[in-house]
């Protein structure tokens, strides 16, 4: 039987998932507080999908999704959630009846990527989407959340990069302006991109081979190109983002490897990351709904990798969470179902009890109570039994009390040790 997980995914136990709730819970929080409410799509779509928004030249889809076919459907694992969340959106007809809408999800998203520090094939992605509205405020709202989000969970050193990229008007003579220039250096670009030349010269780009890096730094600027209303929705961004002392840069040479996007684009960059280094990016995408299907509508939105927020934020082993406030020690084999009946009564008061199964003894019970540092201990032994009570213990004074099994769940909560110690 094959006992690894499959290249490029991840067991979390215990101790490791006490981090990515306290992630999981604060998102929650921030995206609440701005007013986005959750949104869970399938963790499947038909792969059409994602060939028709994300961009049938993209790394995501040319080589990254994980396809499948059963019976006459052909479905992908979804890579990413933005086009699942404008088709949600369309299939409930809300770009007619409700336009304007604030939705976030967490889940896992699948690319066959090649493994490596901060990218896996399996990975999590806390985003958010704002749809229907064209306003470049609601850019400034999306990327100060995000801002927001990363100083809420430790990452106050994040740098924001954003550009541009011009929208249908503009576009086109842009998308000229880079054809012209690299056909004359086509000697230098990697098959790849020779390819790109014709069916997505943006993609170009985003190419990660040295030599077609080395002619970008000369290649025509997206805002060399922006029509007046792109000029002014990207004036209006970065000077409101200044306005909220969001600290931004612009970078013109960012471009997103993803083919939906219109006007600004954005990512947020962690230095400790090494080469995967973007906790998170996002943009605008004003012609997604309309190409879709639906009735025009502008968004914008954007998604983080949690993986990646989590090495950035060198989120450890936390073993305190799984602290009970009581062990219920039982003296004998005797006892043992006695104990069981104790711990049920705590738990059943909301005190959180744990207690052996293994058969151990007195001794190394209380041992265990102290090595996973439960504030109390609760030993029953054969005359607690026979009179329906437990021998409370304070494993800080040494204290002992006994009570009857009525009054111990009282005593447990009004115990000081309780109100001072962090216990879950
Ligand atoms: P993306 O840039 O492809 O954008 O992914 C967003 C984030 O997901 C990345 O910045 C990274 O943190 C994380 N991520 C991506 N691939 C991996 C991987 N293989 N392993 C670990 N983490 C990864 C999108 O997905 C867009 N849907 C964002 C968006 C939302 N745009 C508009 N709305």
């Amino acid at each position: 039987m094959a006992r690894r997980a499959p290249r490029g995914t991840q067991d979390i136990f215990p101790e490791q998932a006490a981090a990515w709730q306290h992630l999981e819970k604060t998102a929650r929080e921030v995206f609440e507080l701005y007013g986005y409410g959750e949104l869970r799509t399938p963790m499947f779509e038909k792969a059409e999908l994602f060939i028709k928004t994300t961009g049938e030249t993209t790394d995501i889809v040319e080589k990254e999704m994980y396809t499948f076919s059963k019976g006459r459907g052909q479905y992908a694992l979804r890579p990413e959630a933005t086009p699942a969340v404008v088709r949600a959106y369309l299939n409930q007809r809300l770009d007619r009846s409700a336009p304007f809408q604030k939705l976030y999800y967490i889940g896992p998203m699948f690319r066959h990527e090649r493994p490596q520090k901060g990218r896996t094939r399996q990975f999590s992605q806390l985003g958010v989407e704002v749809l229907g509205s064209y306003s470049p405020l609601v850019d400034v709202e999306v990327i100060s959340l995000g801002i927001h989000l990363l100083k809420a969970v430790g990452l106050e050193k994040t740098a924001v990069r954003v550009n541009t990229l011009g929208c249908a008007e503009c576009r086109p003579g842009y998308r000229d302006a880079l054809k012209g220039y690299f056909a004359e250096r086509l000697e230098g670009l990697c098959d790849d991109c020779r390819r790109r030349l014709d069916r997505n010269v943006f993609r170009v780009l985003d190419c990660k081979v040295p030599t077609c890096r080395e002619m970008l730094a000369d290649a025509p600027r997206a805002d060399q190109h922006q029509c007046d209303n792109c000029r002014k929705h990207f004036e209006t961004v970065t000077a409101t983002l200044d306005r909220l002392e969001c600290a931004v840069e612009v970078d013109h040479s960012l471009v997103r490897g993803l083919d939906y996007y219109t006007r600004t684009v954005f990512e947020y960059v962690h230095g400790s990351l090494g080469a995967q280094d973007a906790v998170g990016g996002g943009g605008r995408y004003d012609n997604l709904i309309e190409n879709s299907g639906g009735k025009p509508q502008g968004a914008a939105g954007f998604a983080m990798g949690m993986e990646r927020i989590l090495i950035a934020s060198g989120a450890g082993e936390d073993e305190a969470a799984l602290r009970p406030v009581a062990c219920v020690v039982a003296v004998d084999d005797d006892c043992r179902e006695y104990a069981l009946a104790t711990a049920d009564r705590l738990r059943k008061a909301g005190i959180s009890a744990d207690l052996d199964f293994e058969g151990r003894s007195i001794k190394s019970q209380m041992k265990r109570a102290n090595r996973v540092g439960a504030p109390l201990v609760v030993i029953v032994g054969p005359d607690e039994k026979d009179d329906q009570e437990a021998t409370l213990k304070n494993m800080d004074t040494g204290e002992e009390q006994t009570l009857s099994l009525d009054k111990l769940p009282g005593a447990i909560s009004n115990s000081p040790i309780i109100q001072t110690k962090e216990t879950r």
